[in-house]
């Protein structure tokens, strides 16, 4: 699905109701992935609403730990990503069959990740790392590799990512951000990923 989406929205929702209204919103964006990031309480629940919907696949990002692959993969989540390399992470979600897509921002941890039989990374944090330039010096050595740069893409810098063969999509939270969030401004939502799928397919 993220293939052929190529967009991956970042979500972090401070509140578990929201959840149903950001699923419809960013699903009439035409987005079909989704991230819910760990980082607040809401989490686990946003996880387990949105996965009430058939035409989303939910993911839960910002894992880091095994405990938490399993709490994500039992709230529904059907892949795991991760700001950085963890074995331990890796091997949970390995054990659980769930995808994993850790992140990296070195050659050394993509050959720790190709190492522990990956093929999908997250090239993170990408913009502050250098953007395409260094997405470009990183996936040279490594053909066969696909990436996920996240971490400053917006719909302005998209094109450069997606044109690379080397990326497979590119997520972020500029689709849903905590502001529109926090006022409810679902409209706006899917209007951000309405703008970040059409450019994404020009
Ligand atoms: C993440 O959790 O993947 C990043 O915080 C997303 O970065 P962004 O907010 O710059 O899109």
């Amino acid at each position: 699905m993220l293939a052929a989406d190529r967009i991956l929205p970042v979500v972090a929702l401070d509140n578990a109701d929201w959840a149903t209204p950001l699923g419809a919103a960013l699903a009439a964006g035409g987005v079909h992935t989704i991230e819910v990031t760990l980082r607040t309480r809401a989490a686990l629940a946003a996880i387990r609403t949105l996965t009430d919907r058939t035409d989303l696949i939910v993911g839960a990002g910002t894992v880091t730990s095994a405990e938490q692959v399993d709490h994500v993969v039992d709230a529904g989540a059907r892949f795991v990503v991760c700001p950085g390399f963890s074995s331990g992470v890796i091997r949970r979600c390995q054990r659980r069959e769930v995808t994993v897509i850790p992140g990296v921002a070195t050659p050394t941890e993509i050959q720790m990740a190709l190492d522990a039989g990956l093929s999908v990374v997250k090239l993170f944090p990408a913009e502050q790392l250098g953007g395409l330039p260094m997405l470009k010096a990183l996936a040279a050595p490594f053909p066969g590799l696909r990436f996920v740069p996240t971490g400053g893409v917006t719909t302005a810098n998209l094109r450069g990512y997606l044109d690379h063969p080397a990326v497979l999509a590119v997520g972020g939270t500029w689709m849903a951000p905590a502001a529109l969030l926090a006022a409810g401004r679902w409209d706006d939502v899917t209007s951000l990923t309405t703008a970040a799928v059409t450019e994404s397919r020009e």
